[in-house]
């Protein structure tokens, strides 16, 4: 990417303001957010528009790895911008993705690579040779053990521990404060010391029903497997 002084937040967010701060300690103005709640018109003192049409470059500001995945896959072929605070420490060899948003007091050593489009939030610590696919957010004081791997679209909550050499799937929630010590399969929700598969949330976006609430919130559940979450949604 070229190198340029601004950037644009898609999603108008408690996490926008975390990001915004970051950018602006890497002299890069925040030109404006964006947002599909029409109700959204401000925050942070920033203006909030409601269409990127040729806005760029973008950083994705939405700490949930599902809804950031469908704004920018409905974005399509866009130009995004990866950022680290001053105070994270990456080993040279640590490789980001584009779009990814690395926190403060985060430590990512040698030989880690980060995919495109994720959160390594707040005083995370990857390890040597982590590999964390794209679309993954990894909460604050999350710490991640040599060699491990967690799969693509995967949230990892606050303060939870992966031991060395395991490998977490694809679209998985892990509750806060989970110890994972053995391999956690694709879609599954999981939490506690040790981790234990709760439920699976497989094919999230096929076979999730969908209530609205109002105020750019839906309830998602699963008629598989009863699983019922409240998030915020692109229109
Ligand atoms: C795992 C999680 C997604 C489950 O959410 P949920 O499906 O809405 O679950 P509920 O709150 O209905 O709780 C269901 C049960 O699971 C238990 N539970 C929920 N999360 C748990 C966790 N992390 N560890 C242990 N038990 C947990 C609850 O105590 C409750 O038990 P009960 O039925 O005996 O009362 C959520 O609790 C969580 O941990 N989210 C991560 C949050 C986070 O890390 N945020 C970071 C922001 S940057």
């Amino acid at each position: 990417m070229e190198q340029t002084d601004k950037v644009y937040l898609y999603g108008a967010s408690g996490h926008a303001k975390v990001v915004r701060d970051i950018v602006k300690l890497s002299y890069i103005d925040v030109q404006c957010l964006i947002d599909d709640n029409p109700e959204v018109n401000e925050l942070d003192g920033l203006t909030v528009v409601h269409s990127a049409e040729g806005l760029s470059p973008i950083i994705v500001t939405i700490g949930d790895c599902l809804m950031r995945r469908k704004i920018v896959e409905k974005l399509g072929d866009r130009e995004y911008m990866t950022v680290v605070h001053p105070k994270a420490i990456l080993a040279d060899s640590v490789k980001l993705g584009m779009g990814t948003v690395v926190m403060a007091g985060a430590l990512l050593n040698p030989y880690t690579v980060v995919g495109d489009h994720c959160i390594i939030n707040t005083g995370a610590s990857l390890d040597h040779d982590v590999k964390i696919g794209d679309f993954v957010h990894i909460a604050p004081h999350c710490t991640v053990c040599g060699g491990s791997e967690v799969g693509g679209g995967t949230w990892l909550g606050a303060g939870s521990t992966v031991i060395q050499g395991v490998k977490i799937g694809m679209d998985c929630y892990i509750g806060a404060g989970s110890v994972v010590v053995k391999d956690i399969p694709d879609g599954c929700l999981c939490y506690g010391n040790p981790a234990r598969v709760i439920k699976q949330i497989n094919n999230m976006n096929m076979t999730m029903q969908k209530i609205e609430l109002g105020g750019g919130k839906k309830r998602f559940f699963s008629l598989e497997c009863g699983y019922s979450l409240e998030r915020r949604v692109a229109a």
